[in-house]
């Protein structure tokens, strides 16, 4: 029986799954390693560290799972996305990776926009206004601000594709990942020769792109050692981080949509054509199916902003969810269902890391709105609940203006575990919501991926619906959803009528402290 591994190289570990081609999962580890914020807005790691875990991570499923060597036969590579490694000519990292979610590029996005002749011509080129996240407004601010080092720069990897090489010794990344640059022509799945000419960049520093279940490579002798595998198994493009969890999901034709509400919180849906947002507001983005794309929302502080809540005002549930040896959130959750939907105009807006999708603004702010004498505990977790959960259909709203067809919404992430919470979403989003039998995300699609790559099935559409089933349906409640349906206006005029008080003191609290 053939097994094949997903690598997911995440913000706080990486993640290693073995599977059979059947989809039936063998073994997983996690190995974490830390994050490093050296000024206030900058996220770094050491790509050193990402490689140290992967081959910890092989080594520990391939013991757990008696998986003999000999039966791997494919490795899909996943992880963070945006993320930038700058590679000197002997190969060797110049300086710690710039990550997703590192902020210092404002002046290069603007740089970008000014480069490429305005906005629209930006989302022209390249389907996407430049986000301070994204990979080309880091290598801009190298050059800008670390010329010497920038002069050294000969490769420039996202971070799977910096594991891709360490594996295989090749310069290689795939379309969904490579779609996160800003660099990517994504209605042609290739670079954008025009944009990196405008930006005064030469395209020999970025790595080939492939699609993403397409082999990139062969492991070496030398990585082979070190992972305690055969030299020469195929190494398959893989994808971005929110791709392969897409695959892991079975999203993988239309109308079929997820909604992953984690620490942040993702609306992903598969499109068969490139459909782009003229604001702007969601990435559009090649998918890891073959000439297939789609569209996406990030919300930064979802399921984290519940998260802030239990560390920061929940230390009572803490502790007594302790003596019960159970978990605080099941004790915070029985809390807000004590309260009514819409917790009588109390909101919550979750801007905490201030907010992506849709309003790509730094300078928001996490707070609640419509305090009363009334308002206890149990309001103050439900609205945060409510939302997080309203800012992820401000996402699904866009797709369906788009004309994205959402009849399925697929949950994951933190926020799937309650029933409580998949009702909420079912009535705020007013769609039925399933869970499937996979829980593993992008690791999981990443293996899906690289059994697809190497002929184990005809594509990854066939390994999904061979390996991927709904367990589980709840369909939107009328009367609650008509509540909900009458206080979504007023949370979407919130930040609108804050906006500008948000920017005013954030230059405050720059000038004070
Ligand atoms: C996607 C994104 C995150 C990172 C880290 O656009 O920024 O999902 O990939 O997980």
């Amino acid at each position: 029986m053939s097994v094949f591994l997903g690598i997911d190289i995440g913000t706080s570990g990486t993640k290693t799954l073995a599977m059979r081609e059947t989809g039936e999962i063998l073994a997983t580890s996690t190995f974490d390693y830390p994050l490093s914020n050296p000024r206030p807005g900058w996220s770094e790691q050491d790509p050193a560290d990402w490689w140290a875990a992967s081959i910890k991570g092989v080594r520990a499923v391939l013991k757990q799972g008696k998986i003999k060597p000999a039966e791997v036969k494919g490795i899909g590579l996943s992880g963070q996305m945006h993320g930038s490694v700058f590679l000197d000519k002997k190969s060797e990292v110049i300086r710690p990776a710039l990550l997703w979610n590192d902020q210092r590029t404002v002046a290069e996005c603007a740089e970008i926009e000014k480069r490429a002749g305005g906005r629209k011509k930006l989302i022209d080129m390249v389907a996407n206004p430049a986000l301070t996240g994204f990979t080309a407004p880091k290598i801009l601010w190298l050059r800008n601000n670390e010329p010497k080092k920038f002069d050294k720069v000969v490769q420039v990897l996202l971070p799977k594709d910096y594991v891709r090489f360490c594996l295989t010794g090749e310069f290689a990344t795939e379309v969904s990942d490579a779609s996160g640059t800003l660099l990517l022509d994504v209605a042609k799945r290739k670079w954008s020769d025009a944009l990196i000419s405008k930006l005064d960049l030469d395209s020999s520093i970025l790595p080939k792109v492939y699609e993403s279940e397409d082999i990139t490579g062969k492991l070496t002798a030398a990585a082979a050692e070190a992972l305690g595998l055969p030299e020469g198994i195929a190494v398959v493009g893989g994808g971005g981080d929110q791709a392969a969890g897409a695959i892991g999901n079975g999203i993988v034709k239309s109308g079929v949509v997820s909604a992953t509400m984690g620490t942040s919180g993702v609306v992903f849906a598969h499109s068969d054509a490139m459909q782009v947002d003229p604001q702007g507001r969601v990435h559009t983005f090649c998918h890891a199916v073959r000439n297939q794309w789609h569209v996406m929302g990030c919300v930064l502080s979802a399921a984290g902003s519940l998260q802030w809540y239990r560390n920061q005002l929940g230390q009572a549930e803490v502790q007594a969810a302790k003596k019960q040896k159970i978990d605080p959130y099941e004790l915070l959750t029985e809390q807000a269902k004590e309260v009514g939907a819409g917790c009588e105009g109390l909101f919550f807006l979750p801007y905490l890391t201030g907010e992506r999708t849709p309003h790509a603004d730094p300078h928001a702010r996490g707070c609640w709105i419509g305090l009363s004498l009334r308002h206890g505990r149990g309001h103050l977790v439900r609205s945060i609940m409510e939302g997080a959960t309203y800012a992820m259909r401000d996402t699904l709203e866009i797709i369906q203006e788009m004309e994205i067809p959402v009849r399925q919404v697929r949950l994951s992430g933190g926020g799937a575990r309650s029933e409580f919470w998949r009702q909420m979403q079912a009535d705020i989003y007013g769609k039925t919501v399933v869970t499937i039998n996979a829980e593993e995300g992008p690791a999981y699609g990443v293996a899906l991926l690289a059994a697809a790559g190497t002929g184990a099935y005809k594509n990854v559409v066939e390994a999904c619906q061979n390996t991927i089933s709904v367990v589980s349906e709840l369909k939107p409640d009328g009367k609650t959803r008509k509540v909900y349906n009458s206080y979504y206006p007023h949370y979407r005029n919130l930040y609108q009528s804050l906006k500008t008080d948000f920017a005013e003191i954030a230059a405050t609290v720059d000038k004070v402290g």
